[in-house]
């Protein structure tokens, strides 16, 4: 993907201001057919497995709370993905220049909610996951229509607002600030979601 300076500049400048920042077709076509097509092989392979929440020491399934379904990705193994790994690493040098954010670690993964799961309020920053600095989640829900569910619910002191969970689109958020939660959704969905780390990812793919 080729982004024109000015289009970086505009959605740091809206991410630093606001803490978020919603970008619809950040992905092309090609590179969603590439995530697709390696989703499908991930899902027929039953390789995604119940994403966990770590509380304390403890480290938790529980379904009522987070119900997805996840795959934590790695760089060197699934290099289908690389086109992906390779702009992310571009969003990465976009927010140490425009947001001066440090960031020396990432961490992603797929994600699919199946039918009637949900994730409640939370932020992304908690216990071992400390070191999230900035969200990033990327929609794959090509015929997402009103009544399919599934937005995402942010919190902000005016209430709020809900973001659709559609196809291309990329949402950027501050970790440790950003309240949000899944709703119930009524039909399969699916996304790819990650963090930008101030510390390199150790633990992350053990902790859920
Ligand atoms: C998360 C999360 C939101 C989404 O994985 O922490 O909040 O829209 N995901 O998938
Ligand atoms: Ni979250």
């Amino acid at each position: 993907m080729v982004y024109s300076e000015e289009k970086w500049i505009s959605w740091m400048d809206e991410l630093a201001e606001n803490d978020i920042v919603i970008v619809d077709d950040f992905i092309s076509d090609e590179l969603y057919k590439t995530i697709m097509d390696f989703f499908s092989v991930i899902e027929e392979n039953e390789r995604l497995k119940k994403a966990g929440i770590g509380t304390s020491l403890d480290y938790q399934i529980k379904k009522e709370i987070r119900g997805d379904l996840i795959y934590w990705l790695d760089p060197k193994r699934d290099a289908p993905l690389t086109p992906f790994f390779n702009l992310m690493e571009e969003l990465r040098e976009k927010l140490g220049m425009y947001c001066f954010i440090s960031l020396s670690g990432s961490e992603f993964h797929l994600a699919k909610y199946p039918t009637g799961s949900k994730y409640e309020k939370h932020i992304d920053q908690f216990n071992k996951r400390n070191n999230r600095q900035i969200t990033v989640l990327i929609y794959l829900n090509k015929d997402w229509k009103e009544g399919d569910g599934g937005e995402l619910k942010v919190s902000n002191e005016e209430g709020g607002f809900t973001v659709e969970p559609i196809a291309k689109r990329m949402l950027l958020f501050k970790s440790d600030v950003v309240e949000h939660e899944v709703l119930l959704t009524n039909v399969p969905r699916y996304s790819l979601t990650g963090w930008l780390l101030h510390q390199p990812a150790s633990l992350g793919s053990l902790l859920s």
